[in-house]
């Protein structure tokens, strides 16, 4: 392949360089295209055919569905490793030795409290606020506590900053949770890992002595690893564009936690299994939704199916759809839902709606339904891919400070008034 693509408009050739990632993935540098011929941009509404910047941090190749964090397979690792292990991969690029693992994980514990001051900002919520309205206002808040800003070019600031907010925010998410569900809050325990802490810190009550399920927790700690980064999607660009404008860390946290709640990105989730049980209540009629999910003038969609990048199948969901069943065999749950994920899941993949569109499940498609067997109600199912995501979204930033990309600034396509006087009120 040559080293430039040859651009015409109005008979003028313009020479744009071809960039090649390590994966042969293929670019074409337009970073000039505009200075160089007087005010021409590219229009690419929702970024399908954009590539924001250069990343090492997470290979995707949607049409063979294949999803590699720092090189290593999604399989291998959530078969092998652990979220907090994943977590410094994805964060530092290379995995911890066991010393530096030990260090890790015991500063990560270190930072797993939350000034008692929060306490007030959660009380002042409603309890029927959404728990990720008040993950995103919270995450927002511990930049009131932690005043100073990062300093990205030194390691050691920067290794706080990252212990600080893996630690405190697995804390969030659970006084998220205890709030919704009107229960005592948790402090974390030292003698605990990381998800088994997440998880006594979610369920333990006062009155009742609480032991962590190894299968429950195990099948959380795979979830969030398959949830850990997903290279420049709506929360991570989100994340990115925030902080290119130098806002803080947290500031910017905040931001993708709010990109995420949405229903087409991580609030899918939440969405597939109200979806799910709506159609058990209504008889159990799948073919009468999918009918639904065809019909151009019916805005329903079918919520877990479909992805921007996944045009084959998504790898993660092949794992989940695997750990559900284990999961609700395990813990013996029967659960009527997964009978209907399934029916809807093999009628869908058999329609040449879906064929033609390339719609298969995603990640969020199964992962309810785990949720739902951990006993995790599904207003918090996005807070827990919150928390999945969070090593991704930090390691993004991070990236992204230290390459010292320029702020974020999209151009447009002004198709408004033109110019025109303005008309006094007598005379409008
Ligand atoms: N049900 C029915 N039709 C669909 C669906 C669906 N779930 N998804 C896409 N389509 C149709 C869409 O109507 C369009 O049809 P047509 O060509 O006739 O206009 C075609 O497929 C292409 O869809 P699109 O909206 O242009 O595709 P996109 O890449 O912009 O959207 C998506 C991707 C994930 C937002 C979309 O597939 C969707 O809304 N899915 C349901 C929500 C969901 O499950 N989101 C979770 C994504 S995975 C978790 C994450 O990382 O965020």
């Amino acid at each position: 392949m040559s080293k430039n693509a040859i651009l015409q408009i109005d008979g003028k050739s313009y020479e744009l360089p071809i960039l090649k990632g390590t994966e042969n993935e293929v670019a074409l540098d337009i970073s000039s295209l505009r200075s160089a011929t007087n005010g021409v941009i590219t229009y690419d509404p929702g970024f399908k055919n954009t590539g924001s910047c250069k990343s090492a941090i997470t290979f995707l190749d949607g049409e063979k569905g294949i999803l590699r964090y720092r090189g290593y397979s999604i399989e291998d690792l959530a078969e092998n490793s652990n979220f907090l292990e994943v977590a410094y991969l994805i964060i530092f690029g290379e995995l911890p030795t066991k010393d530096q693992f030990e260090k890790f994980e015991n500063d990560v514990k270190g930072q797993a409290i939350l000034n008692e001051e929060m306490k007030n900002i959660i009380n002042g919520f409603p309890r029927s606020a959404h728990p990720m309205g008040m993950l995103s206002s919270l995450t927002s808040a511990l930049t009131a506590f932690n005043p100073s800003p990062v300093n990205v070019k030194s390691e050691a600031d920067m290794y706080n900053a990252i212990v600080k907010i893996l630690g405190k925010f697995q804390v969030l998410v659970a006084w998220v949770y205890a709030k919704n569900q009107g229960t005592p809050r948790n402090y974390a325990d030292y003698n605990l890992d990381y998800v088994s802490n997440i998880m006594q810190m979610l369920f333990r009550i006062p009155i009742k002595k609480y032991t962590v399920n190894p299968i429950a927790a195990k099948a959380l700690d795979k979830l969030l690893i398959l949830h850990e980064d997903h290279e420049q999607n709506c929360s991570t660009s989100t994340v990115r564009i925030v902080g290119s404008s130098e806002a803080g860390l947290f500031a910017s946290l905040s931001a993708g936690v709010s990109a995420l709640w949405g229903r087409l990105h991580g609030g899918a989730n939440q969405a597939v299994i109200e979806m799910l049980e709506q159609i058990n209540k209504d008889g159990g009629d799948v073919e009468k939704y999918i009918l639904k999910a065809k019909d151009p003038n019916d805005p329903f969609r079918l919520m877990g199916f479909g992805h921007r990048v996944y045009k084959n199948f998504d790898p993660r969901a092949k794992i989940i759809k695997a750990a559900a069943d284990d999961v609700l065999a395990e813990l013996h749950v029967k659960d009527p839902i997964l009978k209907i994920a399934r029916h809807l899941e093999e009628v869908a993949l058999k329609d040449d709606y879906f064929v033609s569109r390339k719609l298969y499940p995603n990640v969020d498609f199964y992962s309810g339904i785990i949720y739902k067997a951990l006993g995790i109600p599904s207003e918090m199912f996005t807070v827990m891919f919150a928390l999945g995501r969070l090593p991704g979204w930090i390691a993004q930033w991070r990236e992204m400070r230290l390459n010292v990309e320029p702020i974020g600034r999209p151009r447009q396509l002004y198709v408004g008034q033109t110019l025109r006087p303005y008309k006094t009120l007598n005379k409008r």
